[in-house]
């Protein structure tokens, strides 16, 4: 059984496959004892660890003084009740005082877990337990239930929370966290993903812990390029594949909170929630609401093994069942045309994906309303007739008779004020009456809480897209939400409307899902501005970034692998300028996730189709194992002037080099000349089905040389290997 009980010492035990995660109950309160090792691990309970005295520490009763709440590691802390480190729980009740305590009453251990209302969470298998606790504020009268749902196979703990107004008037939750979790030492790093649009996610820096909070978040109304929700902390020494790892996510698309306390008993609280700073979730008597899901899990053996666990968590219980099956290789006609797009332009378009072998055609932007550049149009979802003479339907005949699929962009939750719908109802966009409101991308976002835009936009895209045969959608999403308000929302619920735009956000989602059951939707924001495990759930992949530049691409890709696996990663070809090296570059770049083309492939010298045709046959060889395999990081553009990884499966291993500029972003600069794939069978001969190259399976765990690589003017270039079992 993953999570058992123990009524002598009030202990809670939840195991994974390799962890063991362990608490214990004492004079109410929810004291941490362990997260780590699953072998040998032996737990002590407060009775046999009380703790020391610390001055200036509060505690309840006299005469109790070596339990204060300020210095024991704590499950989850709430604010103003003697803790006086950063807290999880922050509710103002109806006396207008914020101080929240929350002591245990019951437990369940549930078969499966408790579904959060429209939030994405973990989908449950038929291993998963749930471990639901009940605690109670008797002075403020609510309820809390903290969930732990435990993913046995992949190693990862699930974190979330449900509070529900019992005090008879409204309370408010001021701050909302769903993991909280002291760890033992301060001797620790911590690794973030930020970024910027067109450079997300960068796997560069490394933070020590320090006495004080580190606090990374997003404040914008979205997951962001900026910042993402995972986040590691680490030993100082851990590497790829020694020391201690604790990874961390947060199954959500908006403004987030992670943080990171050292403590002045040597402890250090990490947290991961809701972004504080405009949530006042105002709560009425006898409503319940919850917070969402977030993720944990532990290796002993440095970032490998925390990768691939939260590449197994997330192909095993983020991604819809539908995302299993084998993805298109799509051309898409952003690059290739931005918004000058017709009927005709499109089909002879289509004509090409098909004769270079792809699967689908993807139609971006600028087919609808009056949306010809990115002033005017959007909101407006019927097709523009003058691009598209017949409307939709006869048009996808034609590209369906070239023998692809066919996908469509939307943006749902967005309106050009120069567009139909803004002049109809002003009051549908996000904004504070009282101020002016701020363009971006020339737009403003719609306020997706309010659920007569919600239904109006299924009418609409009902009503367009009715008997066309869609395969494929691209759900953008192109700005940030600034002067957060609703004109839905009454005053007394402003604070909710960011959590509430994002529950109309995954409903809508969810109806788009459901209504066209057979098409997959791809997510977007400017790229990868909302790459997260919430859309990984409502999604099938993500557009990894805008940057299609091979060589920024590079250093994106290896760093989203570090938290989410190659089956959700979006990665295009863009134009090689009839450049043979740049293509051949692109393309073993775009490898390591799910293949596409970006560009006008019209206009394309023959030999460059040619070379196309022979990529994509070449990919489907090995397709299964990138998005199904496990992967290895070898080497990192930021240490060395080799970026390389391999991918197992079965008999299959995909080994890739790219030869970077030779610049060394962190520290001194590793050589690289060896690959090592120390996974290899020692007793098999492996054959590269490029190039027929037979090695041992013992050759391959030593390692072989990467030999000459051919850098073009940037010094770039890269390797490709694609070894089965003989
Ligand atoms: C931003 C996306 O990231 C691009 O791929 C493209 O779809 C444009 N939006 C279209 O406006």
């Amino acid at each position: 059984m993953p999570i058992s009980f123990t009524r002598e010492n009030s202990l809670f035990r939840l195991t994974t496959k390799n962890t063991l995660y362990a608490f214990d109950i004492v004079k109410g309160k929810l004291i941490h004892r362990y997260y780590g090792k699953k072998a040998g691990a032996v737990v002590k309970t407060f009775a046999d660890e009380p703790g020391d005295v610390w001055s200036f520490a509060p505690y309840a009763k006299e005469g109790e003084v070596y339990f204060s709440l300020d210095t024991q590691p704590l499950e989850y802390s709430c604010f103003g009740s003697g803790d006086f480190r950063t807290t999880a729980l922050r509710i103002k009740n109806g006396a207008g005082n914020s101080v929240t305590g929350f002591d245990y009453v019951s437990h369940k251990i549930r078969k499966g877990r408790v579904e959060i209302p429209n939030i994405p969470c973990g989908r449950a298998d038929e291993r998963t337990q749930t471990l639901d606790i009940t605690l109670r504020d008797t002075a403020s009268g609510c309820e809390l239930h903290l969930y732990y749902t435990v993913f046995y196979d992949c190693d990862v703990i699930s974190r979330y929370a449900s509070v529900t107004n019992k005090s008879g008037g409204d309370v408010v939750i001021e701050k909302w966290m769903s993991l909280a979790l002291d760890l033992p030492g301060h001797n620790y790093d911590v690794v973030s993903l930020a970024g910027a649009h067109c450079f997300e996610r960068v796997f560069n820096e490394r933070t020590p812990v320090f006495r004080g909070n580190l606090s990374m978040c997003s404040r914008r109304g979205a997951s962001s390029h900026q910042m993402n929700p995972f986040m590691a902390v680490c030993d100082r020494k851990a590497d790829e594949n020694h020391g201690d790892v604790y990874g961390f996510n947060f199954v959500y698309s908006g403004s987030f909170l992670n943080e990171v306390e050292g403590d002045q008993t040597g402890k250090t609280r990490v947290q991961v929630g809701l972004g504080e700073e405009n949530f006042n979730y105002r709560l009425k008597d006898g409503e319940t609401v919850f917070a969402p899901e977030a993720v944990m899990t532990y290796s002993a053996k440095g970032f490998g093994p925390m990768s691939r666990n939260f590449h197994h968590f997330t192909n095993d219980h983020i991604v819809p069942e539908k995302a299993k099956e084998r993805r298109p290789v799509v051309l898409n006609s952003w690059e290739a045309f931005y918004f000058d797009i017709d009927e005709n332009i499109m089909v002879d378009f289509a004509a090409a994906a098909a004769e270079c072998g792809m699967d689908m055609v993807i139609m971006d932007d600028g087919w609808f309303g009056a949306r010809v550049n990115d002033k005017a149009g959007l909101g407006d979802w019927y097709v523009n007739k003058n691009r598209f003479k017949e409307g939709l339907a006869p048009y996808v005949e034609r590209v369906k008779n070239t023998g692809v699929k066919f996908g469509i962009w939307v943006e749902p939750e967005m309106a050009n004020p120069d567009s139909d719908l803004f002049r109809a109802h002003p009051e549908w966009c996000i904004r504070c009456p009282e101020r002016p409101m701020s363009y971006s991308r020339s737009q403003y976002v719609l306020d997706m809480a309010n659920p007569e835009v919600i239904e109006y936009l299924k009418g609409m895209f009902e009503e367009t897209f009715r008997g066309v045969p869609i395969d494929y959608f691209k759900w953008d999403m192109n700005r940030h939400i600034s002067e957060p308000g609703s004109m839905y929302l009454g005053a007394e619920d402003q604070g909710s409307m960011e959590y509430r735009y994002m529950q109309g956000v995954y409903s809508l989602f969810k109806w788009f899902r459901e209504t066209y059951p057979d098409a997959m939707i791809e997510n977007c924001s400017g790229g990868g501005g909302r790459y997260d495990l919430a859309m990984m759930a409502v999604c099938s992949q993500i557009w990894t970034s805008d940057n299609t530049n091979a060589r920024t691409r590079t250093l994106i890709q290896y760093s989203s692998m570090l938290a989410y696996p190659a089956s959700v990663m979006s990665c295009h070809v863009s134009n090689p300028h009839g450049n043979m090296h740049e293509l051949d570059l692109k393309y073993k770049v775009a490898v390591n996730g799910v293949l596409g083309y970006e560009f006008n492939v019209l206009k394309t010298p023959e030999e460059v189709k040619e070379e196309i045709r022979r990529q994509v046959k070449e990919y489907r060889t090995f397709d299964r194992v990138i998005t199904d395999g496990e992967y290895y990081r070898l080497s990192s553009p930021y240490e060395s002037d080799v970026s390389a990884y391999y991918i197992e499966l079965g008999d299959q291993i995909l080994l890739s080099a790219i030869h970077t500029n030779g610049k060394a972003v962190i520290g001194k600069k590793k050589p690289c000349t060896k690959l090592a794939v120390r996974t290899a069978d020692a007793n098999a001969t492996y054959r590269d089905t490029r190039t027929g190259m037979t090695v041992t399976g013992e050759q391959l765990k030593k390692g072989i040389e990467i030999g000459e690589f051919a850098p073009d003017e940037s010094g770039w270039d890269a390797k490709l290997w694609h070894f089965v079992k003989e």
